[in-house]
């Protein structure tokens, strides 16, 4: 596990001002109703996560991270903010690299600051299993700041439509929003109409 140097863990659990800045650019791009089953990975101290769930109030978020660490002081962050983890939230342990839930589950899967983490090498393996528990028509969100050019390759390759894409100052890197096609890169049709 690529866990983070205790100097990154301190700033990256200090931040706030940069996540409201995501959700501000992020506003009407965004197709996240209170129905919606939502998927943050990496999700540090759930800042965001706590965010997007009092912006957006989606049915199920669940709020991951493969650093036990940071699940903790997410659920910490979490019971400070609500007293109890309220019953639409779930917070658990998950690698990007080894996903266990279900193919095409998520409407909205988030990955803010995490592709780098996983280094160039496993980089297609993190999207492959981001895509993969993501819906047909669902959005991948990230930032990065590394590897920009090989991740969008990666969608164009895969069939992502990119919807809305901006570069932050330093921090947080290129902002995107990528909808998963109704169709595979050959074309063909991903679901099959009754
Ligand atoms: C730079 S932090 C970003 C945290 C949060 N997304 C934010 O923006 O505040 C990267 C996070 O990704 C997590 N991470 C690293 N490798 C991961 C992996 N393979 N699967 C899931 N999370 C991972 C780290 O533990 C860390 O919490």
């Amino acid at each position: 596990m690529a866990k983070m140097s205790a100097v990154e863990k301190f700033f990256v659990n200090r931040k706030n001002r940069s996540l409201h800045e995501i959700l501000a650019d992020l506003d009407g791009s965004l197709a996240i109703s209170n129905a919606s089953k939502v998927l943050e990975v990496g999700a540090g101290a759930g800042k965001l996560s706590l965010l997007l769930n009092e912006k957006y109030h989606p049915a199920n978020l669940f709020v991951t991270d493969v650093d036990e660490e940071q699940i903790n002081l997410a659920e910490r962050n979490v019971k400070e903010r609500y007293g109890s983890v309220p019953t639409n939230l779930r917070l658990e342990k998950a690698d990007l690299l080894d996903l266990r839930y279900s193919e095409e589950s998520f409407d909205v899967v988030f990955a803010i600051m995490v592709f780098h983490h996983v280094g160039g090498k496993n980089l297609d393996a993190a999207l492959d299993n981001a895509s993969s528990v993501l819906k047909v028509g669902g959005q991948l969100v990230y930032s990065e700041m590394f590897h920009k050019r090989k991740i969008k390759d990666y969608l164009t390759r895969n069939g992502f439509t990119i919807s809305f894409s901006k570069s932050h100052a330093l921090g947080l890197g290129e902002l995107v929003v990528a909808t998963k096609s109704l169709r595979n890169p050959d074309g063909e049709c991903r679901v099959e109409t009754v």
